[in-house]
């Protein structure tokens, strides 16, 4: 069991506000109407609701358990999707938990057909990689994350 495993059950009474603020900053910056969107480290995906066409892959059954979004389980380092099969690709809060971040974001740029939004925490030690790995992104400022966002 991983540790989102384990922090399933409280998941969403911690973090649903602070997350719902994010998606809808991102949902505004990228002009996401009804396109196909893909949510990588989706979690419990209790934001899903907000897209019209949400699919969501994430490598903890805990997380995933807890939602009846349309969701699979899968690791972000090799998305089991063809090139180029979603309009939009999100990842929240997500991608300073990745095992491998470059592979990550080369499948995520893979699998994207062109709006792409990436956030990780301000505080995480692994910024300044993803910073330098995002270097073509613009970036946001938000409450508690950095977003990446390239369109
Ligand atoms: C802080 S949670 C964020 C969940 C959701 N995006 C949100 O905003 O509520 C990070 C998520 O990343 C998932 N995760 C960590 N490593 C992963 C990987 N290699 N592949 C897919 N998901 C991963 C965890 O299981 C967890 O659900």
């Amino acid at each position: 069991m991983n540790y989102y495993d384990q922090i399933s059950e409280g998941y969403n009474n911690l973090h649903k506000e602070e997350q719902i603020k994010k998606v809808n900053e991102i949902i505004d910056e990228l002009s996401i109407t009804n396109e196909r969107v893909l949510d990588v480290g989706c979690g419990t995906a209790f934001y899903s609701y907000l897209f019209k066409d949400y699919t969501g892959i994430d490598n903890s059954k805990g997380m995933l358990s807890k939602t009846e979004a349309n969701v699979i389980h899968g690791e972000a380092e090799s998305l089991p999707f063809e090139d180029k099969s979603f309009d939009v690709v999100i990842s929240v809060t997500a991608i300073q938990n990745f095992t491998n971040i470059e592979k990550a974001i080369k499948e995520i740029r893979r699998v994207a057909k062109n709006k792409i939004a990436i956030s990780i925490l301000k505080r995480s030690k692994k910024l300044k990689e993803v910073e330098t790995l995002l270097k073509d992104f613009k970036k946001i400022e938000e409450d508690k994350d950095i977003i990446f966002i390239l369109s």
